[in-house]
């Protein structure tokens, strides 16, 4: 039989893990026995509601903190060695998700996309190569990072240097036996995904029909469910997986 990566007992920081995806993945990694770093910035209910769902599975703790600043990622990095010990996964899951035609893009919108969805998976992950060894790396990007969308053009710029950054960072990690892949979903079952429903006025049922092959949208455990894969596999590295309910092909027909 095959052995594959063993999550029981690793130490495992998913960033973003108060609602949607990062929830999702938190509970997963608990169930499969890691011991979990829950994060937000915010929202320390939401917090505290993975806690209580990871401990019911394994133990873990709450580290509130901002990521897309240094100072939040050190805080992050310091709880989770002083609390459980040294990382073992690393997800990079937090991101902000906002619509802006083109023209209207500013610095303040640049700057928060691009501090939250892709400065802090970069910092974050070399930190983590450059003082471990052994370990595995998630990046949460997206399908608007492989196929554009309108008004997600900053967005899908972010999410498509993470992929770029996931290849590369695969390359050099090795050295380290750190695996690192990443996973592009298109329209999940969360806050961020509720919100684009709203702006485009669409409800979940036309959304499904005009930009799903399988007429469904994606639930935050068919994610981590990937991202559990993704970590098992001991052959998978320096992949992107899509996981998108064959929305890729309907976006392209659709806006033509
Ligand atoms: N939902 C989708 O359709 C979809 C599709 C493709 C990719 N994704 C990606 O999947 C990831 C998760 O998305 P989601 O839909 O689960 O989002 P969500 O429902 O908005 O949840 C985001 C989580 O990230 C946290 N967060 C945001 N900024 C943070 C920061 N600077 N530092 C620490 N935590 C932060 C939030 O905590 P606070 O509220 O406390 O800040 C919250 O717990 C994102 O990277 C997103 O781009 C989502």
């Amino acid at each position: 039989m095959v052995e594959m990566y063993d999550i029981k007992d690793k130490v495992c920081i998913v960033t973003g893990s108060g609602r949607g995806i990062g929830k999702a993945i938190a509970i997963k990694l608990a169930q499969a026995g890691g011991k979990i770093v829950v994060n937000v910035r915010t929202h320390e209910d939401e917090g505290m509601q993975t806690l209580e769902e990871v401990n019911k599975a394994s133990s873990g703790i709450l580290s509130m903190a901002d990521v897309s600043t240094e100072e939040g990622r050190k805080k992050l990095f310091r709880d989770a060695i002083e609390k459980l010990g040294k990382p073992d996964i690393l997800i990079n899951n937090a991101g902000v998700g906002i619509l802006e035609p083109f023209e209207n893009i500013d610095e303040k919108h640049m700057q928060l996309m691009f501090n939250t969805n892709l400065y802090s998976p970069v910092w974050l992950s070399r930190e983590f190569v450059s003082k471990y060894d052994n370990g595995v790396i998630i990046n949460m990007a997206s399908l608007a990072g492989i196929s554009p969308f309108p008004g997600l053009s900053v967005y899908g710029m972010t999410k498509a240097a993470l992929i770029s950054m996931t290849k590369y960072l695969s390359l050099e990690a090795a050295g380290h036996h750190i695996r690192v892949n990443a996973v592009a979903p298109g329209v999940v079952k969360t806050r961020m995904g509720d919100s684009l429903l709203k702006i485009m006025n669409l409800d979940e049922k036309n959304f499904s029909k005009k930009f799903t092959l399988t007429g469904k949208l994606i639930d935050p455990d068919e994610v981590a469910d990937t991202v559990l894969y993704l970590i098992r596999n001991e052959s998978m590295t320096g992949q992107v997986i899509t996981i998108d309910s064959g929305g890729e092909q309907m976006a392209t027909d659709y806006f033509r």
